[in-house]
């Protein structure tokens, strides 16, 4: 849960925005294709037969727009908005009709009191900082307005899978210097540098990714670990292949790629919530003004944990 008064860093935003821009539009993609997701469905569908028809339905953390496009197919004629922090430009073009507003931080909202019927958010107000973004979501609901959250649940499945992710991101690429060493590389040979110096830096370059290689595990954990380390193989087996312009282009483009991916997944890790953190969620939320009606698990088919399902009215 995000510490009170914290608000998001510029390089979390563009990671964000990126992420959307890449065209990760739904939630969940492997859980939902694999038919996994039940629990879930069934949450947002009960939450939306609450509510009336037309009603005003505001999403917080909008992300991808995955609750909004489950809101539409409820085809029950709300009047759904958006806001992230990120810059929702690339999702906008996907949902015609949908009020979206970018770089928008849950503790300032750009909406009038009492403007909205209902307000929804998954796996996003938990990332916000809590006091202030519960205030916020409290404030712009009409008195007697419904609000569901579905928020990271912290021994969950998910987090659970988040965490492997990252330590075998960290067992793999901690202390290395292979980007730079392959950058050395490439600004050598544009230079052009004498070929006994390249020569010099294509063997410690090479050296690097081996240490790298020797380091991935065969753990699902490690895939995106091993698609970096197949990349920087590629290169360092094949430094011609190349121009060395592109050669550095794309290596910054991979660096920087796998930078904006640790840090979501971090900040993913940080939102999640245990029992206790749920329940001071609950409280900020209540003194805001939400008046909690349940707080349950969501659950996976095998019984797993997936999420916590707050609902609340104003
Ligand atoms: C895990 S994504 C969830 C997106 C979407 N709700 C979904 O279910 O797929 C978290 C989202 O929270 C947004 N976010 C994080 N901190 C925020 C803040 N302080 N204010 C507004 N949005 C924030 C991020 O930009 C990101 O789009």
């Amino acid at each position: 849960m995000a510490v009170s008064g914290m608000h998001i860093s510029p390089e979390m935003q563009t990671a964000w925005t990126q992420y959307w821009k890449g065209g990760n539009l739904e939630s969940l993609p492997e859980d939902q294709a694999a038919g996994r997701l039940g629990a879930l469905e069934a949450a947002w569908k009960e939450f939306f037969s609450q509510l009336p028809d037309g009603a005003r339905l505001l999403d917080l953390a909008t992300g991808g727009g995955d609750v909004i496009r489950r809101a539409v197919t409820a085809g029950r004629n709300f009047q759904i908005a958006g806001v992230d922090i990120a810059d929702l430009s690339a999702v906008s073009a996907t949902l015609p009709g949908v009020e979206l507003t970018g770089n928008t931080e849950l503790s300032c909202l750009p909406l009038a009191d009492a403007s909205v019927d209902a307000v929804a958010s998954q796996f996003g107000i938990e990332y916000a900082d809590t006091a202030a973004a519960t205030r916020e979501a409290v404030r712009v609901l009409v008195p007697g307005g419904r609000g569901h959250f579905v928020l990271h649940h912290a021994v969950g499945a998910i987090t659970e899978s988040v965490a492997a992710n990252l330590a075998a991101d960290r067992a793999v690429f901690a202390g290395s210097n292979a980007f730079q060493l392959g950058r050395a590389v490439f600004e050598l040979r544009q230079r052009p540098a004498p070929s006994a110096e390249i020569a010099r830096a294509d063997a410690e370059f090479r050296n690097a990714v081996g240490k790298l290689q020797s380091r991935v595990g065969t753990d699902r954990a490690f895939g995106t670990a091993r698609n970096v380390v197949g990349f920087l193989t590629r290169l360092a087996s094949a430094p011609h292949a190349l121009s060395p312009a592109e050669a550095l282009h794309r290596m910054n483009v991979v660096e920087e790629h796998n930078r904006a991916r640790t840090l979501r997944k971090q900040a993913q890790l940080d939102a999640a919530l245990d029992r206790k953190g749920v329940e001071k969620f609950s409280e900020c939320l209540a003194n805001a003004g939400g008046r909690l009606e349940t707080l349950k698990e969501l659950k996976y088919p095998m019984g797993r944990p997936m999420a916590w399902s707050l609902r609340f009215h104003k």
